[in-house]
Formats: C-alpha cells, structure tokens, sequence
C-alpha cells in the first residue's frame, strides 16, 4: 500500500486509518474527504523533530495553509507546536478563527492587497514575505501608519528548475513570484528594505516549487547554494548578515506505486549538513533555517469516497466509471494531468479498463484515465487515494456542485470538520 494507514482487513474491504471506508461512506454520504487526524500529526512531528536536532535552535518547520485550509487543522496544528504560512486573507482569518498562534506565522503572495496587509499586520502576522520593490512600499507604509515595525524576509528566485509539473515550478528566473538574483534585482531590493524605517529585514525566503522528489538532494542544495552565496554577497556589499533563510517547500509525496518514497527525515538531515558545510566554506554564520511543507503534511492523510453512478462500455473503445464527484472535488488531474491510486471499496480483483470521471458537464472532467478496477455496480464506494492536499483547498462548485464535508478521523473515531455544502449554501451569497 502506498501509506500505512491504507489497509484491508480480513474480507478485504479497504479501511483507513483503521476505519471501514464502507461503514464511513454509509454513515456520511459520498462524496467524502476523509482526515487522518493521527497522521497529520505524524507529518508534523517528523518535520518538527528533525529540524530542530539537524538545523538547530530557531529552525521550524511552517506548514503551508494552501495544502489544506479550515479550522479544526489549526487546531491540529497548534496542539503540535506547528507554525503556518498563509497566501490571502481567507487563510489568515480561518487560523485567527481558530485560535491560532500568529507570532511565527508569514504571509506570502505576489500581490497581497492594502486590505490584506492591514489584515496581516492588524492579526499579528509574525513575518511577511515580501515579494517585490512595490510590495516593500506597501509593507513600509502600512507598518508607518500603526507606528509598528514589521518582520521581512524578501522573496528571491534562486533561479532553478526542479523537474516538476510547469504550473508548479516558481523558482526560475522568469517566476511570477519573487525577485531574480541572476539579473541583479536582489542586491537593490536588499538595499531598499535596509534603508526603511519600518521594516526589519531578517533574510531571504526561495521557493523552488511542489511535488519535487529530489532524490539526489541537489534541488534544495542547489537552491541553498545559491542564497547563501547572495547572503554572503551582500554581507561584504551591504554589511547586513541574513540570520533566517526560508526555503519554502516542495517535497513530493507518493500517489502512485511507481512514485519513489521520500525519506524526509534524511533528506533534512542532508540538507542541514549541506547548509552548514556551505556557511563554513562561505565563513557565514549558520542562519536559522525556515521550510513550509503543505503537501508533505496532508497528502497522505486524505482519502475521497465516492459511490458509482454508472458504468458506460463503448464498444471496441473504452469504459467510463462515473462517480458522483469530479473535478469539483479534486481538480488535480484536469489542471496537471496528476496520477492517482484508485481503489475499489470492497473487491481487490481489477480487470477492467477505464476512466474514472466525474459529473461535471466537460469532457476533462477525469479523476484518473486508463485504470484498472473490478467492473462496479451503482452505488458501490470507490476510494481515491493520497487527497489530502490541494484537493479541498482548490474544490469549487462549478456546475453548483455543493463540495463534500470533511471528516476527521482519530484513534478509531470520526468527525465532521468541515460539514456538507447544501444547495441552500449555494444560494446564501445570491441576492
Ligand atoms: N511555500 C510556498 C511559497 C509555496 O508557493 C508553496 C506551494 C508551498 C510552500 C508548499 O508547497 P508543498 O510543500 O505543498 O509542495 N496546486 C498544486 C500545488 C501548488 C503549490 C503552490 N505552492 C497541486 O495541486 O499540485
């Protein structure tokens, strides 16, 4: 299986965290987004552990809010000592919603509105990530006008593909986000925040881009490489040594069998030795290091259940399997052509081909193309594996398709966290 919390027990009917998927589906209606509580936590720990023991005091790991955004996973969060990052004010306002600690929390996004950053700075958001010379005008002016001094780190493009899907990869030169070391625009935009009286600049934050497996280490040593040479560079121009370096996040998780596992654990042990290699080499001293792992913390605590609404075999084509979710609910492989397990709630035989699509009125509509599952009947639950990242945080309700709840699960119970869009819900902002 792909994760440990995926099973069968003895008759072979699927369970998860220990759960019957069937008994799940029956009791909360498909479809269902399913949370294994116990395994966030696991992510959690893992990431927090490490750092602190391979990078030292001040390092932390801040999970990245667009994985996944809704109250109870602050609460969650909280309860492990997890710090967050967030990229709107709708992120923001869930976590204050929830009770979230802000202090070491930060604030991404290329264009953060004027509404946004008074919303940040009124909450307490611990740093902004501020991504351009425009931004930092902003960011200066709205901390001038509270008399506060606001926490920064500038977003640099380190200038590195790292092999993953085209709509994924922000850290090349040419990136919609942040600002190019390469073209000689960092250097500046150091300068001007220096030279602000209501900002404090702590050091720079990179982001290579998500789904990235790494499995030789160079993509993230190539990208600390790269900042740390440009830390050291305006240490000798400008006098300021960078004490945080953030390098966002991006390790890939497993959605298929084929995918390699990760070893996260060495992986931040290698990257902490890397780092610390490169200061001596650099005679710069160690800066606290930042990671924002979104997808690594949830992924693989998701699952989808969906129930079987027919069965279309073209004859001498192909065999569709329509569920009665789709894109509305998991929009991953219409947007990046993302593979997926797919499993039958109660048969392991599979051998029969075909698509697994949604309801949605288009074509690209498709959960998962050319798979292999028992041949179904209405109404039995099929189980989407690895969905607990960007899958609720990116469903809409196109076609007014009400998006399913969550339900949370931990220690052999379940819970909604998040409860069923009703067509009434659909309606309440129409006037
Ligand atoms: N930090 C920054 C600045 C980011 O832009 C992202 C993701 C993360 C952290 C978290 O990356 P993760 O550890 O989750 O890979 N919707 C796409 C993923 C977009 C990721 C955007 N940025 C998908 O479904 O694959």
């Amino acid at each position: 299986m792909l994760c440990k919390n995926i099973g069968r027990d003895t008759q072979g009917n699927l369970t998860f965290a220990g759960q019957s998927v069937a008994a799940l589906a029956e009791q909360y209606g498909t479809p269902l987004y399913l949370m294994d509580e116990d395994r966030i936590r696991e992510n959690c720990r893992l990431y927090l552990s490490v750092m602190r023991e391979a990078f030292g005091e001040g390092s932390y790991p801040l999970y990245a809010s667009k994985a996944a955004c809704f109250k109870r996973i602050y609460t969650v969060l909280r309860e492990e000592g997890m710090a967050a990052d967030f990229v709107s004010l709708g992120e923001i306002h869930t976590a204050v919603a929830a009770g979230f600690p802000m202090e070491k929390t930060c604030f991404h996004g290329n264009n953060k509105t004027d509404e946004e950053i008074a919303y940040a700075m009124d909450h307490g958001v611990g740093c902004f990530i501020v991504d351009s010379a425009w931004e930092l005008d902003a960011v200066e002016k709205a901390a001038e006008k509270r008399g506060a001094v606001q926490d920064i780190l500038l977003r640099l493009t380190p200038g590195i593909d790292p092999h993953t899907y085209e709509a994924i990869a922000t850290g090349k030169v040419d990136s919609k986000f942040g600002t190019a070391i390469e073209t000689g625009q960092a250097m500046p935009l150091v300068q001007a925040a220096l030279g602000r009286k209501h900002v404090r600049l702590l050091g720079y934050h990179c982001h290579v881009g998500s789904q990235v497996f790494d499995e030789d280490g160079t993509v993230y040593h190539d990208a600390a490489d790269i900042m740390l040479r440009f830390a050291k560079d305006v240490q000798r121009e400008l006098g300021f040594t960078a004490s945080v370096l953030n390098l966002g996040g991006g390790y890939g998780v497993r959605y298929v069998g084929s995918d390699p596992p990760v070893d996260i654990a060495a992986n931040l042990r290698k990257l902490a030795s890397h780092i610390r290699a490169v200061c001596q080499s650099l005679d710069f001293p160690m800066p606290q290091v930042r990671l924002e792992p979104g997808r690594s913390i949830v992924a693989d605590a998701g699952m989808t259940l969906y129930r079987v609404g027919t069965v279309k075999q073209i004859t001498g084509y192909k065999n569709y399997v329509s569920i009665d979710g789709g894109m509305t609910d998991n929009p991953r492989y219409a947007l990046y052509g993302a593979k997926y397990t797919v499993l039958h709630a109660a048969r392991t035989d599979a051998d029969f081909r075909c698509d697994l699509v949604g309801r949605c009125c288009e074509s690209g509509d498709v959960i998962q193309p050319d798979i292999l599952l028992p041949k179904p009947q209405r109404g039995d639950v099929i189980a989407v594996c690895t969905t607990g990242a960007y899958n609720y945080s990116m469903a809409s309700n196109y076609n007014r398709v009400p998006r399913p709840p969550i339900v949370m699960l931990h220690g052999g119970t379940s819970e909604i966290a998040v409860r069923r869009e009703t067509p009434d819900d659909l309606i309440a902002l129409d006037q």
